[in-house]
């Protein structure tokens, strides 16, 4: 089924200058770009983005590092794009990633874990809105 799906290149890794990298990932796995920008987070668009994380003891952490510094939001789509762009990420933590994986090439830790990506058809489509508007986004 084609899916759509929202990326984060986080700060760590475009301020390492990965982010080519990470993009040839994706594209080498079939992956098309929809939509791109680089930006940087304001806190309400991280309270946003991450609503279901207010509360937990990282939340502070985590908003302090996304908005510390510019990152690059794309929408990514394919066949199973949610669960393939999850397996290629690896896990959140890059010490437990599978060798290959975007964690464990670029991550060091699970805060500056160098991308996220949507976990649920429902988190894709929400988080899609809160990054592009739909003349944004090819069709
Ligand atoms: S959950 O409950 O399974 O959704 O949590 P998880 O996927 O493990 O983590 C959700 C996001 O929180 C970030 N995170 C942290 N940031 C800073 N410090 C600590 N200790 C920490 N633990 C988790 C993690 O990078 C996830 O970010 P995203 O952008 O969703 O990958």
């Amino acid at each position: 089924m084609q899916e759509k799906t929202l990326v984060l290149i986080k700060p760590d890794a475009f301020e390492k200058q990965h982010t080519g990298d990470i993009i040839a990932i994706y594209e080498k796995a079939g992956l098309k770009i929809l939509a791109m920008k680089l930006m940087q987070m304001t806190p309400r668009v991280a309270q946003k983005h991450y609503a279901e994380h207010i509360g937990r003891p990282y939340y502070a952490e985590l908003e302090e590092f996304m908005t510390s510094a510019p990152l690059v939001a794309m929408v990514l789509a394919g066949d199973d794009a949610i669960a393939r762009v999850r397996e290629i990420n690896g896990k959140t933590n890059p010490a437990e990633a599978a060798e290959g994986t975007v964690r464990k090439l670029y991550a060091e830790s699970v805060g500056k874990n160098a991308v996220h990506a949507s976990d649920s058809p429902e988190s894709a489509a929400r988080e899609i809105a809160i990054f592009f508007s739909a003349i944004e986004v090819l069709d």
